[in-house]
């Protein structure tokens, strides 16, 4: 039998600290999380220089943490994989400098992760059976990229937001009807009170590609009719808005995914990211893929919002192809998916 490959995984592009250790790409032997939720909640939303500063605080803790968890030392891992970007760079900046000064102090290999890699790669921990080629949709608060993933570490862009990403368009609309950050779970919870068809919102098709996204238009239809609710002295019912909403965002989504798993004849669609733990979502996508005959995958809700799990998966999808960063490996805030 071949020697199992353990994987140190830190994320912190955002306002979570993560450390995980995964072994062979497929088991999470530990998966620690600090959220920084309750600190960035107080201003309505992530503050970049807070997030990095609380990220130093908690860094060394939670790689301390997710090794003990695994029950091993540094002798035991093979490599450590770590996100550099996209994201905020400072954020970003605390877990790369981490990942290196360990690479640096113990020898062990490093492996830069694309952030987004690590979503779609997510899927992978409670699907054992799930193999490329499939179809991905990601949909977080900072992306929506409709993706083929052609084969482990290969990725092409089908369609992504011209604008808003559909978790921002989340966080926007929840301000805008008083529930506060982060607003998607709360749009979520509320809408389940609300009706999604009391209100027409846009549903838009925008964008280069058949499969781009747009949200900025569909966030101001929601601002416009609240205003004019509150010009009309009419009081609004703040979960229908959300239900109305929401629906709005998960038909297009829904939509423009099942044209490309249709058009690319693929059999296989998972979602990713922290808006693929809505359960509207997550039901239209079931229901979608049931009808299509489509095997329909998504990540358990602790694998669908940033963890560092799902970047110790892609880190060993990439090292087993041989990747290795050297130690001028860099935050790249911007990268693109199939950069290295
Ligand atoms: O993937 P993630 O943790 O961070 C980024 O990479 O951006 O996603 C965070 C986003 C936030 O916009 C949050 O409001 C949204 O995911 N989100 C949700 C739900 N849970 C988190 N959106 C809709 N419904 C949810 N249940
Ligand atoms: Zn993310």
């Amino acid at each position: 039998m071949s020697k199992d490959i353990n994987i140190l995984a830190i994320e912190s592009s955002c306002d979570e600290t993560a450390a995980a250790v995964v072994r062979n790409g497929r088991d999470v032997l530990s998966n620690v999380i600090f959220s920084q939720i309750d600190l960035h909640t107080l201003y309505g939303g992530v503050v970049p220089e807070i997030a990095s500063r609380k990220h130093i605080d908690k860094i060394n803790q939670v790689i301390e943490e997710a090794l003990q968890k695994a029950e091993m030392n540094w002798e035991d891992i093979d490599a450590i994989a770590v996100t550099y970007g996209p994201g905020l760079v400072g954020a970003l900046l605390v877990g790369v400098s981490a990942a290196k000064a360990i690479s640096f102090a113990t020898g062990i290999p490093l492996v830069g992760v694309h952030h987004i890699e690590g979503h779609i790669s997510a899927n992978f921990i409670e699907h054992k059976e799930l193999e490329p080629p499939f179809v991905s949709l990601v949909v977080s608060g900072g992306h929506t990229h409709l993706v083929s993933v052609k084969d482990y570490g290969e990725y092409e862009i089908l369609g992504r937001t011209m604008d808003d990403a559909a978790g921002e368009a989340f966080d926007k609309v929840a301000r805008a009807i008083g529930l506060g950050y982060p607003g998607g779970p709360k749009i979520d919870k509320l809408s389940k009170e609300g009706n999604p068809d009391a209100i027409r919102f846009p549903r838009a098709k925008v964008g280069n590609s058949e499969f781009d996204f747009s949200f900025s238009g569909l966030k101001s239809a929601v601002l416009n009719y609240l205003n004019q609710c509150e010009m009309k002295g009419e009081e609004v019912c703040a979960a229908d808005v959300a239900a109305s909403f929401q629906k709005a965002v998960v038909d297009v989504l829904v939509e423009h995914s099942m044209e490309a798993v249709e058009k690319y004849q693929l059999d296989k669609f998972a979602i990713a990211g922290g808006v693929a733990s809505n359960q509207t979502l997550r039901r239209a996508f079931e229901e979608a893929c049931k009808e299509k005959g489509i095997t329909f995958y998504c990540p358990s809700p602790v694998y669908c919002t940033d963890n560092a799990a799902m970047i110790g998966v892609a880190g060993y999808y990439e090292y087993i192809r041989g990747v290795r960063h050297g130690y001028d490996l860099n935050a790249v805030p911007g990268l693109r998916l199939g950069e290295r």
